[in-house]
């Protein structure tokens, strides 16, 4: 056996506890696998009057980064401190130290990855990040290594596992939105923003590195249309269900006919009988379709500290396999030489396609139903079927009315609905979610 492998751990909160308990409960088969053992050589935290965690020699633990970054003996850092700074400057510094690092920071990645992974080729360590997309889940590796061969037309799933947590738990129990949201930070499975779940921006950083990774685009966030799940209310989840619908957390990336890609996040109606609609809770799930091997669907914990903890620890051990044969760089780190990665065209938003749920909050007048058809009608938008939600007699109070559409373009939709809220009778803004097809999707009948 050769000597121990000596990690740095930056961060000792949800997902640093997570990486100590995963490595103290797994140590002997973790050896027999890696051929040495893991040695964490020191823990660095930021608030002193937290308790320190069992698993950890007092004397191994700091309050200053530059006992990891600036200690020679340490061969890979562990960050799991989260957001651009000071994590990424900590990132840089271990890169130009010659260490590798291990990171679950999707922001950081998705807003300067190509900038560190760049950086890690130069100074011939790795930079591995399987943790920072959908948690446990190994969609990383099997985008870099197991479908090496394919060519991905699209993928899609459910990667932010707070909103899904949120959307299920209001669908199946009734929780309101602030309650669910409340449960899913106290789980751990919220970032320390957590507008960054709910706004869509968490699932869009994860977006920007799947789609890079899996289009071999160098792409950055501001390249995703993102919607959170704020919009959604009770009412949406019910009425979604009348038609056969349940709304997911969406995030969806496809390369169109035209050749541009195409990247959103928002949420969406799948058909309930659909594996999507059942994934639940902090589940979350990718469905990566190549056009030799169709659909590959990974599903499992997308959030939570031992599912996460995983995932950084097997990146631990990989890069530890690495060091042990004296390699780096055999697999790149984004799936494709960064030589060959190329510029891609993104596609304007308002050019998607698809069919529509809305809802209209109106007062229930004479031809007001008329008057929203017609204005759907002039913009080509087609009505496929429609419910009013009756009012009681005589009440002033708004109704609504729920529209499925046809098959509309973004743009159309969007310019209809400002005419719409226009009118008089229409009370509220008018809610529009897509209705996208799942699982099913043949990758040439795209764009
Ligand atoms: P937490 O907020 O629970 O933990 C962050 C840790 O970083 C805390 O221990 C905090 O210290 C420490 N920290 C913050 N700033 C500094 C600093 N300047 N110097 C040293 N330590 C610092 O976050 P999570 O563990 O949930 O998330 C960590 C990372 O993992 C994030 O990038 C997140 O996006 C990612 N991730 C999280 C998942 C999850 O389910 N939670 C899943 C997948 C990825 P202190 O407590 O002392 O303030
Ligand atoms: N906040 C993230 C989520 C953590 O809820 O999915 C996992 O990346």
């Amino acid at each position: 056996m050769t000597r121990a492998i000596r990690i740095g751990l930056l961060g000792r909160g949800v997902v640093g506890e997570g990486i100590l308990r995963l490595l103290a409960d797994h140590e002997a088969s973790i050896a027999r696998r890696l051929g040495c053992p893991i040695e964490v050589r020191r823990v660095v935290g930021r608030d002193r009057s937290k308790a320190p965690s069992p698993r950890v020699d007092p004397a191994r633990l700091s309050f200053d980064p530059e006992d990891v970054l600036a200690d020679e003996a340490i061969d890979i850092v562990v960050e799991v401190i989260g957001g651009l700074e000071p994590a990424g400057d900590y990132v840089r510094r271990a890169l130009e130290a010659g260490k590798s690092v291990v990171t679950a920071n999707k922001a950081l990645l998705a807003e300067r990855g190509h900038e560190l992974i760049e950086l890690s080729e130069e100074r011939g360590v790795d930079l591995y990040f399987e943790a920072a997309v959908a948690g446990g889940i190994p969609v990383i590796r099997v985008l870099r290594e197991a479908l090496a061969s394919d060519t991905v037309t699209r993928l899609y799933g459910i990667v932010n596992g707070t909103s899904n947590y949120i959307l299920s738990r209001m669908r199946e129990e009734g929780l309101d939105f602030d309650e669910a949201l409340r449960q899913a930070q106290a789980k751990g499975y919220a970032e320390a923003d957590p507008t960054l779940d709910v706004g869509g921006g968490d699932a869009a950083h994860k977006l920007t590195i799947l789609a890079t990774l899996a289009f071999g685009a160098k792409l950055a966030p501001d390249a995703v249309a993102t919607e959170g799940i704020a919009q959604v209310g009770a009412i949406d989840i019910a009425m979604a269900e009348r038609f056969g619908y349940v709304i997911k957390p969406l995030a969806v990336a496809e390369e169109r006919r035209d050749g541009a890609l195409s990247l959103r996040v928002h949420p969406a109606l799948v058909e309930a009988g659909s594996v999507l609609a059942s994934v639940s809770g902090a589940l979350n799930v990718v469905v990566l379709h190549g056009a030799m091997n169709g659909p590959c669907m990974l599903s499992g914990y997308g959030a939570g500290a031992l599912p996460t903890a995983m995932s950084v620890v097997s990146d631990i051990v990989d890069v530890g396999r690495n060091l042990v044969m004296g390699a780096s760089g055999r697999v790149p780190q984004r799936a494709w030489r960064s030589e060959h990665l190329e510029a891609r065209r993104v596609a304007a938003s308002g050019q998607h396609e698809c069919r529509w749920y809305l809802r209209f909050s109106v007062l229930d007048r004479p031809g007001i139903l008329a008057r929203i058809s017609g204005v759907l009608g002039a913009f080509d938008v087609s009505i496929e079927q429609m419910v009013q939600q009756g009012r009681a007699r005589d009440s002033d109070a708004a109704v609504q009315i729920v529209m499925l559409t046809h098959e509309a373009r973004e743009a159309n939709l969007t310019a209809a609905l400002r005419e719409i809220e226009l009118l008089s009778g229409v009370v509220e803004p008018v809610r529009a979610l897509r209705i996208e097809r799942v699982e099913d999707q043949p990758a040439d009948e795209l764009g």
